[in-house]
């Protein structure tokens, strides 16, 4: 008997491929999607379809990829450089990432990106169609990146099961409706039978877009089109909560634990890790912080910025200009504040290896996230499944979606830079007691809503509404 395949795409592969004093090297991400459906797409026939991160130099150099590739059951879509440009830095992070983070002045729309976009997301769909799909099988699409795929993929099997979520916000549908083909990307996502989301209120713009820019007879959760039945739901996603916690508890890493808190021996470490991205509020936060310094110079001394900012994107126009401003308002506090014994903030352009974040979550007496907006927020969630025996304080900015979920951090608006420079004075001085209460609560939360729950969620629901759409069919 046959057995049915789940097939993942997203834009990204979970191994990434880099040429190094040419020699390919093949780097598997730490990402939470690539941990949470590692235990899917290396099981059975089950594949992952997407970009592996590289321009191959010939078709010598795809063949190596592709086969080395295929041994962790991944397949590769290899894109050009003008469709990199055109399809991923142009409309999915010049257009869907700005508008989607409700930055629509960052837009910039260029129809040859849209037709990039397009024309990317169909060579997607036809690396699907040589996968000898059947119509058992079920595809679980990933991400802005792909809003056109699922129509793609239904138009080639008509009955087949297909999942999308979508990991970043989706906006009100008066922000939406500014993107010139809107009415495109909603009909593409609509070839999917379950549409997923980290929360409440985007299950809800999604829906208000469908009815007032398609004219959609929406019900509930629920909406109609072509004879189908579409749903749109909530799941936040969740992290791989034993990998942090095990991490967290282990020798190496308490030891390095230790070494980070004697080198700040008199200072309370404050937190904070994202990739470069305007989304994320770094500048807010620095604001935040020399209003800090200068509302309570008795702290100059006693507390550091330990803030790392992760390279990405750094073509796109904007994420270059954003970088030039932190680098002149570090530079800025650390030479008005600082003095010879001391810099406030520590500040690394830099990724870094699992184990020295781990090390970092452990010895930090204040995590801060202060995104604009921000689909979820996994950092959040990391920091505090690192935190089973050290104490520590949580600052979450109210428009990321983790908010919803770990409502015993301390919540922000990161616009208000009085507010999050009192959360953070109030952190500081938070009695121990109440920082355990509040971590304990949180650890529940993040340790029963984990990763694979999320999986398993998301996929029992698909097979449930594939199932009830089989029964509508044949009444
Ligand atoms: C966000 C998006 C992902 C994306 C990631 C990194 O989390 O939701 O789809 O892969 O950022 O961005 P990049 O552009 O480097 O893939």
């Amino acid at each position: 008997m046959y057995k049915k395949r789940t097939i993942i795409v997203s834009n990204r592969l979970p191994i990434r491929i880099e040429r190094k004093d040419n020699e390919l090297q093949f780097i598997p991400s730490e990402g939470g999607l690539a941990t949470g459906l590692g235990s899917v797409y290396k099981s059975d026939e089950n594949i992952w379809i997407g970009w592996p991160g590289i321009i191959p130099l010939n078709t010598q150099e795809e063949e190596i990829i592709t086969q080395g590739l295929a041994e962790h059951n991944l397949i590769p879509v290899f894109l050009t450089e003008e469709e990199l440009k055109g399809y991923y830095e142009g409309f999915s992070n010049e257009v869907l990432w700005p508008v989607f983070h409700y930055r629509p002045s960052y837009a910039v729309y260029r129809t040859p990106d849209w037709e990039m976009y397009q024309q990317v997301n169909a060579k997607f769909s036809q690396v699907v169609d040589q996968q000898n799909v059947q119509e058992k099988d079920e595809v679980w699409i990933h991400d802005y990146q792909l809003m056109l795929l699922p129509q793609l993929v239904r138009k080639s099997y008509p009955t087949i099961a297909i999942g999308f979520f979508q990991h970043i916000p989706f906006p009100n549908d008066e922000v939406f409706r500014s993107i010139p083909w809107r009415n495109e990307l909603l009909n593409g996502l609509l070839g999917a039978d379950l549409i997923g989301f980290h929360t409440f209120n985007d299950t809800q713009h999604f829906l208000n877009s469908c009815a007032h820019i398609l004219g959609l007879n929406v019900q509930n959760n629920c909406l109609h089109t072509d004879g189908r039945s579409i749903f749109t739901e909530v799941y936040p996603m969740g992290i791989d909560f034993d990998k942090f916690s095990q991490l967290a508890n282990s020798e190496p890493i308490q030891t390095r634990a230790h070494s980070i808190k004697d080198y700040y021996k008199d200072q309370k470490i404050i937190l904070s890790i994202d990739r470069l991205d305007y989304s994320k509020g770094i500048i807010e936060r620095l604001l935040a912080y020399e209003n800090l310094l200068v509302k309570y110079p008795e702290l100059k001394g006693q507390v550091v910025l330990y803030m790392i900012v992760v390279p990405s994107r750094d073509h796109v126009a904007q994420y270059k200009q954003l970088l030039d401003e932190i680098d002149r308002t570090v530079g800025h506090i650390n030479a008005v504040f600082g003095n010879n014994e001391w810099t406030p903030i520590a500040y690394f352009y830099n990724s870094f290896p699992l184990e020295e974040l781990s090390a970092l979550y452990v010895s930090a007496d204040i995590c801060l996230i202060t995104s604009l907006r921000d689909g979820m927020n996994l950092v959040c969630k990391e920091y505090i499944a690192s935190k089973e025996n050290t104490d520590g304080v949580l600052i979450l900015s109210e428009l990321a979606g983790a908010a919803k979920e770990l409502t015993q951090a301390i919540h922000i608006n990161p616009n208000a830079t009085d507010q999050v420079t009192e959360a953070i004075y109030k952190a500081l001085k938070m009695p121990v007691a109440e920082q355990r209460m509040r971590l304990n609560d949180s650890i529940e939360i993040v340790k029963k809503f984990n990763v694979r729950h999320w999986v398993r969620l998301f996929f029992s629901r698909l097979r449930e509404i594939k199932l009830f759409q089989q029964n509508e069919m044949a009444r």
